[in-house]
Order: structure tokens, then sequence, then C-alpha cells
């Protein structure tokens, strides 16, 4: 099944449960976070964003309508207003309740228990928002080399370089489905200030693989919702898989 594994070569991969493991719980709560950890995956990945009084939340989408009972901007509503939602029952009965989590309480329950994926989600929205991101991470301690699975990324390359201006020693990515951003002038230039160049599945090759692995950068792929999507990318040799079901990368394979 692994070409890695039939030319002698073992690559291990991490296995990183996009919004938790959104496949089996609703996306962006404690319920999928948790099951993430149940599931051994390595990392979870999780969408930030801000409230209209200035408090971190995770979300994916910048309106509440399709992941709660409520409707309107994220931006536009009270850290309170967020709180009452139910951002569980979308997705079964048995997750009635679930709540939108804030960036602090998911740092203190999962950081040491499972590597974050953090990204920031529309960050244009939220002038300052880099700026509340790494503050809330150096408050815990959390941008120091020891702690090196705490992992930041963006579709937005401005906000990823002011992360990294911001938390030197935190590892940063640059998310893109463009294969305009897979141009080698282009990737010489995100290798400046990143340290994973994340695509789409849908332009990923082994080419792409190498010359991401020559700049010295490395290549976590997302988003993974089918055995197939895992299989083609083991075989792409990527360094981690973004997946809504940690159990479709085969955990021989998982770091
Ligand atoms: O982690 C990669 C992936 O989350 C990027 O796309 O839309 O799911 O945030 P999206
Ligand atoms: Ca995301």
């Amino acid at each position: 099944t692994f070409a890695a594994e039939s030319t002698g070569e073992i690559r291990k991969v991490d296995n990183v449960a996009h919004r938790g493991a959104s496949g089996y719980a609703p996306e962006n709560t404690i319920a999928a976070f948790d099951k993430a950890v149940e599931m051994k995956a390595d990392y979870i990945e999780i969408d930030v964003q801000r409230s209209k009084d200035g408090e971190l939340v995770l979300i994916h989408d910048t309106t509440v309508d399709r992941t709660t009972d409520g409707t309107g901007k994220v931006g536009d509503l009270t850290f309170d207003e967020l709180r009452n939602l139910d951002a569980g029952s979308w997705k079964g009965e048995q997750f009635t309740g679930e709540k939108i989590p804030t960036f602090d309480e998911i740092l203190d329950r999962y950081h040491g228990k499972i590597g974050i994926l953090i990204e920031l989600k529309a960050p244009e929205l939220y002038p300052g928002i880099e700026e509340s991101v790494a503050k809330a991470l150096k408050a815990k301690n959390l941008d120091k080399p020891s702690n090196e699975k705490i992992i930041i990324q963006s579709f937005n390359f401005e906000s990823v370089k002011k992360m990294n201006d911001l938390l030197p020693k935190v590892p940063m990515g640059v998310l893109t489905s463009s294969k305009t951003h897979t141009t080698p002038m282009a990737l010489q230039e995100f290798s400046s200030y990143a340290d994973y160049f994340n695509p789409s599945y849908t332009i990923v090759s082994k080419e792409l693989v190498n010359e991401v692995h020559d700049l010295g950068m490395k290549i976590s792929s997302w988003t993974v919702r089918s055995q197939e999507t895992a299989d083609f990318l083991l075989e792409m040799g990527v360094d981690a898989i973004i997946t809504d079901y940690p159990d479709y990368v085969d955990p021989r394979m998982q770091n």
C-alpha cells in the first residue's frame, strides 16, 4: 500500500485532527478536541477569531449560522452572546449544549496533551488579533522553542509575517489552495518567514513536496475526508495530514 515502505524508506507523518476530530463530533468544540485526543492524533487544528468585545474564540466560519443555533457575524457578537449559543446540536442531538470555546481554555486544557495547530482565520477582519494571540501564548509560556508542538498558520501571509516577528521561536505556516503560490519564487519568499507550506491536497505532487523540503520547510496538507486522500498524501511524502477522520491515517505511519 505504501510506496515509502516498498522503497525501504519509512516516513512518519503527524496526524492532525482538523477542527478536532470533526468527522465524529462538532468542529471546534471540546467534544471534537477530546475525541482527537482519544483517537491519539498528534495535533488538533483550531480556527481563531475574535468577539465584538475582544475575546479570542474558536469557530471556522466568519458567521455563526452554520455551526450554531444563532445568526450573525462572529465579530458583531459579544462573548456572552457567542457563549450562549449551542455549537453542538447541528451535528447531532447528543452534542446539544457544546459551547464555542475560548482560545485560552483550549490552550489550558490541551497543551502538553496534544499539539495545537492554530489558524488565524480571516485576521483581516480583526485588526490587532496577532498581538492578542501572541500575548495569550506568552502569558502561558508557550512561545518558547521547547514547546514545539504549537504551530501558527494562516491564509493571510501578512498576518503570518507579523506573527513571526511577534513570536520568532514559534513555527509558522502558510496556507493556500492556489497553484500560483507554488512557483519557485513564491516558495522561496515563504521560506524567509515560514517553517511550513500547507497546501490543499488538490495541488500536492511529489515534486512540490521535494521543492518545499529543499527550501528547509515542512509540508502539511488538508483536508482529508476519504481514505483515498489520506493514502495519496502518505504516498506523496507530506509531513502532516490534516484530517476530519484521524483513523484514516495508518497508525504504523504516524509519529
Ligand atoms: O488546516 C488547514 C485547513 O483548516 C484550512 O482550511 O477552511 O478548513 O480552515 P479551512
Ligand atoms: Ca482551519
